[in-house]
């Protein structure tokens, strides 16, 4: 079975958590594109998506799937039922690296605003500790040289995403070669620094169920 493979089956399986009738929160990336086809297949049993990025809104929109402004659907329902996303890494604490397409401020976001988030994954994503994967912070354009200055006394070696903007207007700094023994303490912190706007670690808004794909199918990890 090829990762592409591993991608959709591991999306349709996501389907069994949409709620009938809700509004769903809709993540980022080639996983998540997985998800806006399968959800085609039953956008009538749904009020609509809030998207995490632009991109994912006009895919769903592509698809005749009613995208919300977040603002909007919290006049309409106090969270909404559930966020469905991928991850760059997940640790044994279903603790979270993301932001590879560089949506994460906006995938937290809608993250922290949905009752559940269902991490859809293939098993190439599974670490014991977060780090192998350059960690994306998304920074206010003048606080570039700072941030970087702080995440290389971290020990990391921080690089722009060349030719990148973020939806927001920002960029994103990467961080490769991090060893991250606590990620939420590292999410605080960096979090703490002045211009970064959020970093790739999702330990706060974690996933509450892991769905990974393995050729020999999709397991739960809850
Ligand atoms: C985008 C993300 C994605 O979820 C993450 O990069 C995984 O992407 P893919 O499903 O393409 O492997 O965080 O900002």
């Amino acid at each position: 079975m090829t990762q592409d493979e591993m991608k959709e089956e591991v999306a349709k399986a996501a389907l069994a958590y949409v709620v009938q009738d809700s509004i769903v929160g809709v993540g980022t990336g080639s996983t998540a594109n997985k998800f806006i086809d399968a959800l085609a297949t039953m956008k009538d049993d749904i009020k609509g998506t809030v998207a995490s990025s632009e991109a994912t809104a006009e895919r769903l929109r592509g698809h005749g799937i009613p995208v919300f402004e977040l603002n909007d659907a919290l006049t309409q329902v106090s969270k909404l039922s559930v966020y469905i996303d991928g991850a760059d890494e997940f640790d044994p604490q279903k603790n979270l690296t993301k932001g590879g397409g560089g949506a994460l401020t906006r995938e937290k976001i809608v993250a922290a605003a949905s009752e559940k988030f269902i991490c859809i994954v293939d098993e190439s994503k599974q670490v014991e500790h977060l780090g192998a994967f350059p960690l994306p912070i998304e920074v206010i354009p003048m606080a570039e040289t700072l941030v970087m200055s702080i995440a290389n006394n971290l020990g990391g070696r921080a690089q722009v995403r060349e030719g990148f903007t973020t939806d927001n207007g920002n960029i994103i700094i990467d961080v490769n070669g991090l060893t991250i023994k606590n990620a939420r303490q590292l999410e605080d912190d960096l979090n703490q620094v002045p211009g970064v706007v959020t970093n790739g670690i999702f330990s706060h808004q974690g996933a509450d169920v892991i769905l990974m794909a393995t050729p020999q199918g999709v397991k739960t990890i809850a």
